[in-house]
Formats: C-alpha cells, sequence, structure tokens
C-alpha cells in the first residue's frame, strides 16, 4: 500500500542504538502482519497493579501499532484480543473486557477516520454482551467505506471454531445444490473463513515469550514467519515492529522448495 515517506520518516525519529528504519527494506514490507497480544497480566502483576491495569496500559500500545503498520504502508494489521477459551477467565476480568472493547472503539473511531483505517472482526461477535456487539456493529459499519489498512480485530476468535463453522457452511452449501462435492477445494475453504477476501499473514508477532498459537488462526498460518519477543504487550512499541520486520525480511522464506541462489 501507499505511504507518506515524509510521516513515516517524522514517527520514526530518534532511533534506538539497535535499531532504525535505515535497516528496513521499505520496499518488502509484509502486507499483512498479525498480532497475539500477550502478557497484559503479567505486565501489572510485575508492577504490583491488577491484572486490569495491564489490559488499560495494552490499550495503548495497539494505538502506536496501528500508527506504525499505517505508516509503513501494511495493507492488514490482525490482532488477537479475546479467545473463545478466554471466557474462562473470571467473570470480573471478562466484563472488564468486554467494556475495554467498547469503550476503545468508540475513542478510537476518530484515529480510523484520519487515517482511513477499515474495521473488521475475525470471530463470532453475534455472541458478545449487547453492548459490545453494538459498538463493534457501529464500528463495522462507520467503517465500511474506508479503503486504506483493513484493521482485523480477532474477538471471541478461535481456529478451531472457526474451521468447523468452515465446514458447516460448506456442507449446508452441498445440501442446498449450490456446491458440488468435487468442488471442496482450498478456496472453498478460504472464503468461509473470517479472513475472508483478505492476505495470509507473512508475519505473526507474539509478545510475552510464549511459543505456542493458543488456537489462532490455524489455517491461515500455514506459511507464516514467527517472531516472539520476551517484552509483555503493554512494553511494545514502534521499534519493535520494526525489530520485528528486520527479523522477517532476514528469512529465508522456501515455502517447500529450495533455497534462493
Ligand atoms: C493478553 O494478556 C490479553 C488477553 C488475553 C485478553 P493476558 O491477559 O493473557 O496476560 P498474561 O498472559 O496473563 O500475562
Ligand atoms: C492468547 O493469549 C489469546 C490472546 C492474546 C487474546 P492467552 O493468554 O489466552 O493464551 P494462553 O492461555 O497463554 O495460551
Ligand atoms: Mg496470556
Amino acid at each position: 500500500m501507499e505511504f507518506d515517506e515524509t510521516k513515516l520518516r517524522e514517527f520514526y525519529s530518534e532511533a534506538p542504538a539497535d535499531v532504525s528504519l535505515a535497516d528496513i527494506d521499505l520496499g518488502r514490507i509484509p502486507r499483512h502482519v498479525s498480532l497475539i497480544m500477550d502478557g497484559n497480566g503479567r505486565w501489572a502483576e510485575a508492577r504490583g497493579l491488577p491484572r486490569s491495569e495491564g489490559h488499560v496500559a495494552g490499550v495503548d500500545s495497539l494505538r502506536e501499532t496501528v500508527t506504525t503498520s499505517v505508516r509503513l504502508g501494511i495493507d492488514v494489521l490482525s490482532a488477537y484480543a479475546f479467545s473463545t477459551e478466554n471466557w474462562r477467565r473470571p467473570q470480573k476480568e471478562v466484563d472488564l473486557l468486554m467494556h475495554l472493547f467498547a469503550t476503545t472503539l468508540l475513542n478510537e473511531l476518530p484515529l480510523f477516520y484520519q487515517e482511513n483505517v477499515q474495521l473488521r472482526f475475525l470471530g463470532d461477535i453475534t455472541s458478545l454482551p449487547k453492548a459490545t456487539r453494538e459498538v463493534f456493529e457501529e464500528g463495522l459499519q462507520k467503517t465500511s467505506s474506508h479503503t486504506g489498512m483493513v484493521f482485523a480485530l480477532a474477538v471471541n476468535y478461535g481456529a478451531r471454531a472457526e474451521l468447523a463453522r468452515a465446514a458447516r457452511l460448506i456442507a449446508e452449501d452441498v445440501r442446498a445444490g449450490r456446491l458440488d462435492v468435487g468442488d471442496v477445494d482450498e478456496s472453498a475453504v478460504e472464503q468461509r473463513l473470517y479472513t475472508e477476501g483478505l492476505p495470509d499473514p507473512e508475519l505473526l508477532i507474539r509478545t510475552s515469550g510464549e511459543l505456542r498459537l493458543s488456537n489462532y488462526l490455524l489455517w491461515q498460518l500455514a506459511y507464516t514467519e514467527f517472531y516472539v519477543t520476551s517484552k509483555h504487550w503493554p512494553d511494545f512499541d514502534r521499534w519493535d515492529m520494526l525489530r520485528a520486520i528486520r527479523a522477517y525480511q532476514g528469512r529465508d522464506r522456501r515455502f517447500g522448495g529450495v533455497a534462493a541462489s
């Protein structure tokens, strides 16, 4: 996607010692970067604060990462905010998160207008608490004509549930005579995922050090490069994004073939 180089250089002035914009090949920015935003609770606990403070602080990191991604000309930024397994958390924490999602989205809508960002959700948002669902629907509707970066937030998302849903949708289409069994191929599945129409992520970033997917984008991450940082999500900033992209650009992506010579 097009990006404004002056704005980009301004956003990335005052580089720390170990990384700068000059380390990045701006012609090879990944189209789709995905985030597993982990470690809010640990960040708060390390400061003697309640876990909720970590979630609140995490909002600032996400805002900065959205802006970073727009500045770099990334086409799609996706982020895992709440998994189908996160309902197992204490009710108080779940309530806080649902409230935080709604208030944050309302607060950040001006940024989406200013930067022409289109909002999408990955996951089943129909079963969220009414107040949260209504704000999400408003966000979808108000940004649907935006033509800039797509920001896809995964809420009540689980990859296994997503794949089971795709299988169900395919079965319904076959039963109704809209689809031949012989035409059930990879693209038939892709068209029925929440990420329909989006490119697969080239880069997945997970904060807080865990080396697992936690039921995230199992289909879409088949050939994605992983970057794991020990930093907790509220400490993740624009420079960490450059570090991740630099690492990505140093990888040899073979897709099952042999190394390019
Ligand atoms: C990520 O931080 C945010 C959500 C899953 C909602 P955590 O809340 O998982 O923080 P840790 O992993 O317990 O530190
Ligand atoms: C993954 O983090 C989900 C999100 C970041 C929303 P978790 O904290 O839920 O993952 P586990 O439990 O450590 O695998
Ligand atoms: Mg966690």
